[in-house]
């Protein structure tokens, strides 16, 4: 049998963890799996249907009339497909962020996408990141990493963000905005946000991306067989 193992990452939104979990993945030569473009496809998905809103969404429907996948590529980008339409940008909206908990708060759908995200991490090494992959998702995962940074220093690289697109936001804002979001998260009743009592904590507040990097690799090394 394959030696293959499994690294969960969580965290909060804005601490690093995505575009760090991509460049481990890339360094280790892994698949990496996004868990939260998954829950903006399917919002994305039930505001196209909609015609713009919606209140509750009819989870029943996923099954058939909705298909999603996900690919990551040699040079560490991930694409997201709904029904075969790459909506890789789309998912990023505004729009989709302000209904998500919609959807990520609804039962069927958290297991409807579980059940997505443990059939694409069969038979090869992954990396996932996401808000309950180490409590929910892979309870037995290999290596679990619960990656955070102050609200703070998260609203400053939000704010960088967007300065790099050329938009300028006011900081508070998206301070406030993250906490709602932490909220959220942390208060959902099931697969909410939450560090697994076996999972690292890596504060990345005052480190580079360099320096999370090189740390989080060396604890996948120091923790998954078959590396
Ligand atoms: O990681 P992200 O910001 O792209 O996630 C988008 C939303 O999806 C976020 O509001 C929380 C939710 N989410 C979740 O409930 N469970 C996950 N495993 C991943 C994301």
């Amino acid at each position: 049998m394959k030696n293959t193992f499994k690294v969960a990452v969580d965290g909060p939104a804005g601490s690093g963890k995505s575009s760090i979990s991509k460049l481990a993945a890339r360094r280790l030569g892994i698949k990496y799996i996004d868990s939260g473009a998954i829950y903006r496809a399917i919002t994305l998905y039930f505001l196209e249907k909609s015609g713009g809103s919606f209140d509750s969404c009819d989870a029943s429907l996923l099954g058939d009339s909705f298909s999603i996948s996900q690919k990551f590529t040699e040079d560490g980008t991930t694409y997201t497909y709904l029904n075969e339409r790459d909506v890789s940008n789309d998912i990023r909206s505004e729009t989709v962020v302000k209904n998500i908990s919609k959807i990520s708060d609804n039962r069927q759908i958290r297991e409807f996408v579980n059940s997505l995200l443990r059939r694409w991490a069969e038979e090869e090494s992954v990396i996932m990141d996401g808000r309950d992959i180490g409590t929910v998702v892979f309870p037995d995962a290999d290596v679990k990493l619960y990656i955070d940074a102050s609200a703070d220093v998260r609203a400053d690289r939000r704010v960088k963000e967007y300065a790099s697109m050329g938009k300028t936001v006011d900081v508070n804002d998206i301070k406030n905005q993250i906490i709602i979001r932490d909220d959220q998260d942390r208060s959902r009743g099931f697969g909410a946000l939450k560090q697994a009592d076996d999972a690292v904590y890596v504060d990345t507040s005052f480190l580079t991306k360099d320096e999370v990097l090189e740390k989080i690799v060396q604890i996948i090394k120091d923790n998954a067989k078959g590396i």
